[in-house]
């Protein structure tokens, strides 16, 4: 493997001499559990990955924004204060958003230069974007001594990559980038805005992410009709139950659906009974991992694959292969992961027989799909910190 240098030493090469004056990092992450339940005020499970997006930052004297990604081997530069800057599909467009969000809190004192160097791949499901933007939100807030952290902070990236970006992202993925814990898995309630760290200790079991190399783009993707269709699929409920005090899915039960079923549009009926299970298989599963009831986990892993696939209709034929394939070759559980359409796959498997596994999983989708798997075994990192302090964060 060729060495990559760091984003600090990245700062110098690609963007003239002078030190860094600080590098900020954030990680991917790996959904255990809990998919498109998070725009639906409802429940995650979520895991911040030992991957990360590294920014090294130095200030300017004039007002200059220059930034270096290494993913794109490009440059980008713009002038401070941003000018109705508006998104041109690409990478750029998740820093001008959060550009714009730190410009409405302060009038910068100066410009500066940036070096990025991912170490999350991109595309495939493990929220490259959110570790990117809390990266450069947290770099930027620190070399300016802005007082902002935590949730604030979260919903200031989410609010770039949804109101500038215009992907109408729920706050699993930056949420987790900011507070993840090295070892634990957190189960956020996305109503209440609060966490519970969950230990993640399955004796014996690792957690694969298996990509399937087919990439999506969320912004490209029917990320956004899914969601409008769970808005739709509220409203019916919340009109057909008006003393229930439903306002998202959240608020739905099981029996609810039930009662309505063959009177709700069939496409709506789906997505709420999706969303609606999900949650109960969030709780589940979060019980499951404290009892270190493996087996028990992997059937909610798979219980979810199926769902997403026949209610949400999110998989792709390549993702279904994986988890039907990963299924006979001995995984206790296995789903597509993140927002679907392509990207990756989570498998829980026996540590002893991972390379196994590896091996003829690949050999198998290699000859029914000509593609090459690339695959990663999960460990949960911390969420995100500075580089010069030797601890995280929090
Ligand atoms: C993407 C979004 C998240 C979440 C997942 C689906 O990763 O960024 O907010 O909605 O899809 O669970």
């Amino acid at each position: 493997m060729t060495p990559r240098p760091g984003s600090a030493g990245l700062l110098e090469e690609k963007l003239g001499p002078g030190p860094a004056d600080l590098v900020s990092l954030a990680p991917g992450r790996v959904n255990l559990i809990g998919e498109h339940t998070d725009y639906n005020e409802g429940f995650v499970l979520p895991v911040a990955i030992d991957r990360y997006t590294e920014i090294a930052f130095r200030r300017r004297r004039d007002m200059s924004v220059r930034i270096y990604s290494s993913a794109f081997d490009e440059s980008f530069s713009v002038e401070l204060p941003l000018r109705e800057p508006r998104p041109e599909g690409r990478w750029h467009d998740y820093l001008l958003g959060i550009l714009l969000e730190f410009g409405k809190l302060l009038d910068f004192p100066q410009g500066f230069d940036a070096a990025i160097v991912s170490h999350v791949p991109l595309g495939a499901g493990l929220s490259s974007s959110a570790s990117l933007e809390v990266a450069f939100a947290v770099g930027i807030a620190r070399l300016f001594g802005i007082g902002i952290g935590g949730l604030e902070l979260v919903e200031l990236c989410q609010r770039a990559e949804r109101d500038f970006v215009g992907v109408p992202c729920g706050i699993m993925d930056q949420y987790v980038a900011y507070f993840g814990r090295a070892g634990h898995a957190l189960l956020l309630d996305t109503r209440a805005l609060r966490h519970r760290v969950v230990p993640l200790e399955l004796t014996g079991l690792t957690f694969l992410v298996i990509d399937s190399g087919t990439r999506r783009t969320l912004a490209g993707s029917g990320y956004a009709a899914h969601r409008r269709e769970c808005g739709e699929a509220a409203r019916w409920l919340a009109a057909r139950f008006p003393d229930a005090g439903i306002r998202s899915l959240r608020d739905v039960s099981p029996e609810m659906l039930d009662r309505v079923r063959g009177e709700m549009p069939e496409v709506l009926w789906r997505r709420a009974r999706h969303v609606v299970e999900e949650n109960g298989r969030v709780i589940a599963a979060a019980d499951a991992l404290a009892r270190g009831d493996a087996e028990g986990f992997g059937r909610l892993l798979t219980a979810s694959h199926i769902s997403l696939r026949d209610l949400f209709e999110v998989s792709t034929p390549q993702l279904d292969f994986l988890v039907e394939q990963g299924l006979s070759l001995g995984a206790l559980g296995a789903r597509l992961m993140g927002g679907g359409f392509g990207g990756a796959s989570l498998h829980l498997v026996r540590e002893a027989s991972v390379e196994e596994y590896v091996s003829r999983l690949g050999a198998a989708y290699r000859r029914r799909w000509g593609l090459t798997l690339k695959s990663f075994e999960v460990r949960p990192g911390d969420g995100t910190y500075e580089l010069a302090r030797t601890s995280p964060r929090r």
